[in-house]
């Protein structure tokens, strides 16, 4: 059975992820270790796919080659952060179907609501990868997941970039079913929320904003 948690501790994930903590790294230095980082989490994160063969001719004989079986798999961007992991995961799953929800946090409840949701149809029948750079305090994974079981997704991971303890113990009580793939899981969660030592505002740093 998955690991509920698997920490990607490859060398140039590592690597990249130290560049991208530094608060001198440009916008377009971090939106660029971004891409490169998620092309090597995305090999992580579809590990399971599920194969199957097909017939092909190569120049020299016929064979029983392998080949993914099943549904294109759908990546759910959590807004407006997830967007920069699933660029690069696009690339190198071009097939992939795409959803986003979007998601805010009320400021008197401290509550995730959902503001916008578009998702590809037949959930049940593919591998279903929500991306959000941070887990923090898993507020917002968890009612992402909660609402994509509810359009029928049941074979779910989560990518994230950064996630806190906090973050993976909420996920773990909500979605024992869900796995987790990160880079790093940091010390702690500071009293608004950001994850320490971490990066940032992921969005802010991708995006240019402040
Ligand atoms: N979201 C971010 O972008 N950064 C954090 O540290 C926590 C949540």
């Amino acid at each position: 059975m998955t690991q509920h948690l698997t920490i990607v501790d490859h060398p140039l994930v590592q690597h990249k992820l130290t560049i991208m903590r530094n608060k001198n790294t440009s916008t377009a230095g971090f939106r660029r270790l971004l891409r490169e980082i998620s092309l090597l989490l995305a090999y992580e994160v579809t590990r399971e796919l599920e194969m199957t063969t097909t017939t092909i001719e190569t120049p020299l004989q016929t064979m029983q080659a392998p080949t993914l079986e099943g549904k294109k798999l759908a990546l759910i961007s959590i807004l407006r952060a997830g967007n920069g992991l699933m660029d690069g995961i696009l690339e190198m799953i071009p097939g992939a179907r795409v959803g986003f929800v979007g998601m805010y946090r009320d400021p008197e409840t401290l509550q995730p609501v959902q503001y916008y949701c578009k998702v590809p149809n037949e959930l049940d029948a593919r591998m279903t990868i929500v991306v959000d750079p941070m887990l923090a305090t898993g507020n917002s994974s968890v009612a992402a997941i909660d609402l994509l079981k509810k359009q029928g997704a049941r074979n779910l991971r989560f990518l994230c970039l950064l996630a806190s303890p906090e973050g993976v113990a909420r996920m773990l009580e909500a979605h024992p079913d869900v796995p987790i793939v990160t880079a790093s899981v940091d010390e702690r969660l500071d009293d608004h929320g950001y994850i320490v030592p971490g990066l940032g505002d992921a969005g802010d740093r991708m995006f240019g904003t402040k």
